[in-house]
């Protein structure tokens, strides 16, 4: 077992040096407490709009529970004025959100165009005053979300060495950086020798990395290399809640657990199916499962016509008729 600390953010200490990303339009109620179960000590919910802080619909969409099993739980906000990001932030803390990470990393054209997310990367002054207006407005663990720039220019270096800088010395509890440029989006491999090279320039300040968290072991050995403090899991975990329960075997050297079978996957899916009912309208739960089909079905011998099977499913008995046909021992074979 390794001894060290999990992961400092601030105030919240976690016992494994990971966390549950921020995923747009994944990352609620389901998905986090499904992490947990996992094994996840934190999760983020969806980024939230500033400006749509204070109204009830925004929670309810982020399917938040005040009072609900699921703390620590983080809040990401998106926007553009420092003040009404702070006063945001004061209204999600008060919701019970015990976490907030700020948002400058997001590379959706929409949100580019309006000025927001990845675009502040170029603004270091507005982001600072955004972290300052947020740390004045509440009491809790301050994050930040960064890329390593808008792009790969000489200006975009310095911007981001800027705000990373001056928002370690404002006292943010936690840098979380993406390791692509926003006009790389998703393209190519993530660079965690910025984020690494960030950590070494400031051994003090918490490092976070971000970019293709897939393979528990290769995970340990890139904490070790680059001396992060810490990485989020995104895209991995999708359809996959046992990327939590590996990742952290693999971090305290324990042997991994064999993969779930296919009773197992049944029942996780309709688990987190079950899930989505509580938090959304049944249409509604019926066609945000279909976004993580595609993470749970590539484990099933028969992978398309699974996915072709539960992407049809218009109906709560359909998804799960759909699940109890296909994961079956009958259909734990290649040949049909
Ligand atoms: C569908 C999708 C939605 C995302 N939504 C958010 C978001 O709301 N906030 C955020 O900071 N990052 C968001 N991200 C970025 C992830 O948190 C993460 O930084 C990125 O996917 C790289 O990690 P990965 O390669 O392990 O997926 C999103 C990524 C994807 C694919």
């Amino acid at each position: 077992m390794r001894s060290s600390v999990g992961l400092k953010l601030g105030s919240l200490t976690l016992d494994v040096p990971f966390f549950q990303a921020s995923l747009s339009g994944y990352s609620d109620y389901a998905m986090r407490t499904l992490a947990r179960r996992f094994g996840c000590p934190f999760t983020m919910a969806d980024m939230i709009l500033d400006k749509s802080a204070a109204n009830p619909r925004v929670l309810r969409k982020a399917c938040f529970r005040p009072g609900a099993d699921e703390h620590p739980v983080g809040a990401q906000i998106i926007g553009r004025t420092p003040a009404t990001i702070a006063t945001a932030a004061r209204d999600l803390v008060a919701a019970g959100y015990d976490v907030i990470d700020l948002n400058f990393a997001c590379p959706a054209p929409k949100v580019l165009q309006r000025g927001r997310g990845g675009a502040l990367l170029n603004d270091p002054d507005t982001v600072i005053d955004t972290l300052k207006a947020v740390r004045d407005a509440v009491v809790c663990p301050v994050l930040m979300k960064l890329r390593i720039g808008v792009d790969h220019k000489p200006q975009s270096l310095d911007s981001f060495w800027e705000i990373v800088t001056r928002s370690i010395e404002h006292g943010v509890d936690g840098l979380v950086i993406h390791g692509r440029t926003v006009s790389e989006r998703y393209r190519g491999k993530a660079d965690w020798g910025l984020p690494a090279a960030v950590k070494s320039r400031f051994p003090n300040a918490t490092v976070v990395g971000s970019g293709d968290i897939f393979d528990p072991a290769a995970t340990v050995e890139l904490m070790k290399k680059t001396g992060l403090d810490g990485f989020i899991v995104a895209r991995g975990a999708v359809g996959n809640p046992w990327i939590f329960r590996d990742l952290r075997c693999a971090w305290e050297n324990r042997p991994l657990p064999a993969p779930p079978d296919l009773a197992e996957q049944r029942l996780v899916m309709l688990e987190h199916f079950e899930r989505m009912l509580q938090g959304h309208p049944e249409k509604r739960a019926v066609r945000k499962f279909r976004k993580f089909v595609v993470g749970y079905v590539c484990r099933h011998p028969k992978r398309k016509p699974v996915q072709m099977s539960l992407m049809k499913a218009k109906t709560r008995a359909e998804v799960e008729a759909a699940i109890d046909t296909w994961y079956t021992d009958t259909h734990s074979s290649t040949d049909w």
